[in-house]
């Protein structure tokens, strides 16, 4: 599997932590940035870790920001995006199970280095269960075409 990753200013740490459980899970993974503690906006980055998701350059992204509320935002207005911000483990897993999420958001200011690599963990391996769900993400995904 390979990842792409991307933060704002507000969660450089917490990406660089990331990075590092992806690679414990044996996850290719993809940073674009930023890398500094200078002032970028979160929309810009939602749309480099969200293109490669979209093109299949990437099979998931994961994006940061303070919050995770902004970036989360961001990405859920590309085409083809199932951003789900999770603050904890079981949001997590049901992102994936039932909602079968793309990208999943972390706050670099909301949740600590211990709970974001579980959250993580949990993200990577859990699989969407299909069924009823898939019916249910299929009119998520209509929603678009009907604005
Ligand atoms: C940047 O200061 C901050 O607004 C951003 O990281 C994020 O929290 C927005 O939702």
């Amino acid at each position: 599997m390979k990842i792409t990753v991307g933060s704002d200013h507000g969660a450089v740490a917490l990406k660089e932590e990331v990075k590092m459980v992806l690679k414990e899970l044996g996850v290719e993974v993809k940073d674009v940035g930023t890398f500094g503690t200078e002032s970028v906006d979160y929309p810009d980055i939602a749309e480099k870790v969200c293109a490669d998701v979209v093109s299949g350059e990437s099979d998931r992204g994961i994006v940061l920001c303070g919050t995770g509320i902004g970036i989360s935002i961001a990405a859920n207005k590309i085409d083809g995006i199932r951003c789900a911000l999770c603050n904890d483990v079981y949001s997590a897993r049901m992102s994936r199970a039932h909602n079968n999420a793309n990208v999943l958001a972390l706050g670099g200011r909301v949740t600590g280095f211990g709970p974001a690599g579980e959250i993580v963990r949990v993200w990577v391996r859990e699989e969407f269960q299909g069924g009823r769900h898939e019916r249910r993400v299929n009119k998520i995904m209509a929603l678009q075409d009907k604005q």
